[in-house]
């Protein structure tokens, strides 16, 4: 017999597929613009022009795509990663905070995009727990720049890489450090001395860092680390030191002189610098509202909660 299919980790394998970011829009009846984040979204035909994007049944705004004469889709460029946050949340004024325009079919069209396409809407087809929209593209348009990525629950910057070869052609003292997670909590060094509170990191001692020697050092116990993406480059404006962090997951027990640090847990006020509050402050943001699992969110959590309640009562 097939093992039956755990939703968690189907979650995470669908996470793995490297997709753009874009904001799906269009106007209740009495002109209220509505919109949500999507990485769902799929070119589907060229003749006709078709495209798709998939609406999970328990969005607040699926009744007004659904009644609706059709939708726009936005693709975001790197710069509107708070755009892609404020549209994955519930909040009602979404549109405030975001300059935008209406289209000539009269959809919102967010300023400054990478691509926009405005279509009538062609079909739905119910899909499961999810609704997949078809659009007939009746305009659209697109510009030059760096798309936003988003792959395994978090954005990532292909523009941040440009910044890595800018650093690593001025040869100043460079830190290489991994933001590391492993179920909701991160990585950090206490130091014993002073208790401050730093990421992981080597070349703080002027030696020449490199990736793969933090992840042998820190792989050196039971702890296992993969890294994902570039997370944050910068320069250390107190040092001259050019800082350069990735973020990955870990897995096992921590080493001797680090601790996870669940996200209520992170000792803002004992965190080494700025830069480093400011960088993990910007992570946990991210995780909050990028996070693949707050997408899937409430409906898979909760059916994952009923299998665990299911299996836990047949067993008495
Ligand atoms: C990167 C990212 C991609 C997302 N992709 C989708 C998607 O393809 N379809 C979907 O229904 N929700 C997706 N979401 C979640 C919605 O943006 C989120 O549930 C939003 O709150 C829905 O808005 P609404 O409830 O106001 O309709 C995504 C969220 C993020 C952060």
């Amino acid at each position: 017999m097939m093992s039956p299919i755990d939703p968690r980790k189907l979650r995470n394998a669908f996470g793995k597929f490297a997709t753009g970011v874009t904001i799906i829009t269009t106007v209740e009846s009495n002109g209220t613009p509505r919109g949500f984040t999507a990485n769902s979204f799929t070119s589907v035909s060229l003749d006709p022009p078709l495209l798709l994007v998939c609406i999970d049944k328990s969005a607040a705004s699926l009744p007004v795509f659904q009644e609706g004469k059709g939708f726009a889709v936005n693709i975001l460029v790197e710069a509107q990663k708070n755009a892609a946050g404020l549209f994955a949340s519930h909040r009602a004024d979404k549109f405030n905070s975001v300059p935008w325009h209406s289209g000539r079919l009269g959809m919102p069209l967010i300023d400054d995009v990478l691509a926009w396409f405005e279509c009538v809407s062609e079909n739905h087809v119910d899909a499961g727990d999810h609704v997949i929209l078809i659009g007939r593209i009746t305009d659209f348009d697109y510009r030059n720049a760096q798309p936003l990525g988003y792959a395994g629950g978090g954005y990532f910057n292909l523009g941040l890489e440009q910044s890595l070869v800018d650093v690593a052609s001025k040869g100043t003292g460079i830190i290489i450090g991994a933001v590391l997670e492993q179920d909701g909590a991160l990585l950090l060094k206490e130091d014993d001395k002073t208790s401050k509170v730093s990421v992981p990191a080597i070349g703080r001692d002027g030696t020449q860092p490199s990736l793969p020697r933090l992840v042998k050092e820190l792989s050196s116990g039971d702890l296992s680390v993969s890294i994902d993406f570039l997370f944050a480059v910068y320069e250390d404006l107190k040092t001259g030191v050019h800082v350069v962090y990735y973020r990955g997951m870990a897995s096992g027990p921590a080493l001797a002189g680090t601790r996870f640090f669940s996200f209520d847990e992170i000792p803002w006020d004992r965190l080494i610098d700025d830069p480093t509050h400011s960088m993990l402050e910007r992570y946990v943001r991210e995780f909050k509202y990028g996070n693949f699992a707050i997408y899937m969110g409430d409906d898979i959590e909760g059916k994952v909660h009923a299998l665990d309640t299911k299996t836990a009562g047949s067993d008495t």
